[in-house]
């Protein structure tokens, strides 16, 4: 069934190819990002789809922007909270600021896109709100300590609100991606890629973004109506849980 779908980060990345997916699957899709405007423009130009800026960061930005997509596109069934930062640190050099970007980004920008949505979807009785968490928010990683927090912040959250929605027809459920082939990872130099990472990874190479908006697809779709508090594992084997 053809449906309402608003996705965070949209425009870039793991959130590009989600945007897409849904859109190939029939729903109306908007896709928000936080500044690049040339990188949404040219999605757009691809794509079709229609692109909205505000700071997930700010719960006021969502919910005028959220607003603005429903008297656009209808009121939202299905949203994918995608849009994430990075601010890397070891603890001992980490700043307020880099903690508070990513908490604020990460973690309360969930909140701050789930609670204008919610109550549309409880009286429809009928939502599908995916997370897109991390590899790193269930196992920890050097340097990330705001990073994961966040990401494991949002596994919690998940599960929570998974309880609360679950008699009204909406699910939650979050989706912790490995290393995936995005801009961010053609920075690595080679010999980092296949001397540290790739060995990491009993697969033997990186996931694709097009494999994440295959599992948000599914976790978006009327079929995936029992599946909820739960997170899909897209790693390559990495890490199990
Ligand atoms: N890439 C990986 O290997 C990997 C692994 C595990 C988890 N993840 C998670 O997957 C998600 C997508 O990652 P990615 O690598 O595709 O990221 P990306 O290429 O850096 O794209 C991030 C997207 O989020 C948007 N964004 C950032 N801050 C925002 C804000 N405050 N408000 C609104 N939008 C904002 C960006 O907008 P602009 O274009 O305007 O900057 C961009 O559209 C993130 O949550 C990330 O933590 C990624």
């Amino acid at each position: 069934m053809a449906r309402v779908a608003l996705v965070t980060g949209g425009t870039r990345g793991i959130g590009a190819a989600i945007a897409k997916a849904l859109l190939a699957e029939g729903h109306k899709v908007a896709a928000t990002y936080g500044g690049n405007d040339e990188a949404a423009a040219a999605f757009t130009a691809e794509t079709g789809i229609k692109t909205y800026k505000w700071s997930v960061a700010d719960y006021d930005q969502c919910a005028e922007g959220i607003a603005k997509v429903e008297a656009d596109l209808g009121p939202v069934d299905i949203l994918v909270n995608n849009a994430g930062i990075t601010r890397d640190a070891p603890f001992h050099k980490i700043t307020r600021d880099q903690w508070n970007e990513v908490i604020d980004t990460n973690l309360s920008g969930v909140f701050n896109m789930c609670h204008p949505v919610w109550g549309g979807m409880r009286s429809r009785n009928f939502g599908r709100i995916i997370t897109i968490s991390s590899i790193n928010g269930q196992k920890g990683q050097f340097a990330q300590a705001n990073y994961a927090a966040a990401k494991a912040g949002d596994l919690g959250f998940t599960k929570s609100l998974a309880q609360e929605g679950a008699r009204a027809g909406i699910t939650v459920n979050a989706i912790c991606p490995g290393y995936i082939n995005t801009e961010m990872m053609s920075t690595i130099p080679e010999k980092v890629m296949n001397d540290v990472i790739l060995p990491q990874i009993p697969v033997g190479r990186l996931g694709e973004a097009s494999e994440i908006a295959r599992c948000v697809t599914f976790l978006a779709s009327d079929d995936a109506a029992f599946v909820t508090g739960s997170t899909i594992t897209a790693n390559g084997g990495q890490y199990m849980v």
